[in-house]
């Protein structure tokens, strides 16, 4: 029986990770370390399995007289607003996070992490394969995030280079869905909230730059199979995300359309915001065959706004006279 430590599992996709992980017999102790800075402890609330417990600390403070058989480190923030604001604690969180993490783990443990698709930057490569070695500015102002993420890479695959870590490395793309911060400040989070409180929907720059967006239970799913189920030498990194490339804008108006119509309005890009951003899947589909995004973003969109509308206790009739009222100022 095993103990698991998910690090960041207060979070969106951590809190996701603990729900599928609790499916498994093999586990005896689940804790989840987090400081609650872009998580939120109301993601793990539901969670009644008597082998679950929840910390909240520090990863880099986190002490304890276990050891662990799997670690899984989530525990940094995933969306520009927040971790350009707090660039050293979003280093640390990464990289001392990792540091800590490693002293916690069993002999022959397992370390899962996850990376990002951030390192490859602004892309000159489309799809980006995991040899691309990517575009990042080591001093520009997403730097804190891209390059933690590079060097927590870095460590661990020399760990398992020096010493045998036994080691997994995902780069998820764009994940969207149920349990993401109202004011997360990602562009479906953003759309949604904006679209359901009666407010424009803000679009950066002409909006026609792409993402690769994958739903929450899909890219959990590739975690899992890449991270316990399926059995592989690939230690990563393992590109996991949707490789249906779709502007922002369009995300943008089919939000507006499923929320009565919010009005799109338009503001400059922030920094260094990456153009395109597409998975090449060559290697995930060869670990993985089963695996693929198989929740079109119509469906993921609708259940995300639905899961805000009643997050935020947003009835239809509300979104209803929301689009009436703009039809009426339009006319005005
Ligand atoms: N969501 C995405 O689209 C996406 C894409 C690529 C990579 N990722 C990576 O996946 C992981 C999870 O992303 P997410 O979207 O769930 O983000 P999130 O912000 O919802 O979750 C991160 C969690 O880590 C916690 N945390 C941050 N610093 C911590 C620290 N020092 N000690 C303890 N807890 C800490 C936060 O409170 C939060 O609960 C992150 O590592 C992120 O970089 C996410």
């Amino acid at each position: 029986m095993k103990k698991v430590l998910v690090a960041g599992g207060a979070g969106f996709l951590g809190s996701h990770l603990c729900d599928r992980l609790l499916n498994r017999a093999d586990i005896e102790k689940l804790v989840v370390v987090d400081n609650l800075w872009t998580g939120r402890e109301e993601n793990v609330a539901h969670i009644r399995d008597p082998r679950f417990s929840f910390v909240r600390s520090d990863i880099e403070e986190f002490r304890t007289s276990d050891k662990y058989d799997e670690v899984y480190h989530l525990a940094s923030p995933a969306s520009p607003p927040w971790y350009m604001r707090e660039p050293k604690r979003t280093i640390s969180a990464n990289l001392i996070g990792a540091f800590r993490l490693l002293d916690v783990l069993k002999k022959g443990g397992r370390f899962c992490f996850t990376s990002s698709s951030e390192v490859y930057g602004d892309p000159l490569v489309s799809p980006q394969p995991e040899s691309y070695k990517g575009q990042v500015d080591c001093t520009g102002p997403r730097a804190s995030y891209d390059e933690s993420k590079r060097c927590t890479e870095s460590l661990l695959f020399e760990m398992q280079r020096t010493q045998g870590l036994d080691v997994k490395i995902v780069r998820p793309f764009n994940v969207y869905g149920p349990r993401t911060r109202p004011d997360d400040g990602r562009a479906v989070s953003n759309f949604a909230a904006q679209a359901l409180t009666g407010r424009p929907i803000t679009v950066f720059g002409d909006g026609l730059q792409s993402r690769s967006w994958g739903y929450v239970d899909d890219i959990i799913d590739g975690f899992a199979r890449f991270f316990w189920m399926n059995e592989t030498d690939y230690r990563g990194p393992l590109n996991v995300g949707n490789d249906r490339e779709i502007s922002v804008l369009e995300v943008a108006q089919y939000v507006s359309r499923l929320a009565g119509g919010a009005p799109i309005v338009f503001e400059p890009s922030p920094p260094h915001d990456p153009t395109n951003r597409r998975p090449d899947l060559t290697n995930a589909n060869y670990v993985m065959p089963e695996w693929s995004c198989a929740i079109s973003y119509e469906e993921g969109v609708a259940k995300t706004l639905e899961w805000f509308r009643e997050e935020m206790n947003i009835t239809t009739a509300q979104v209803d006279q929301a689009g009436s009222r703009r039809l009426g100022k339009a006319g005005r």
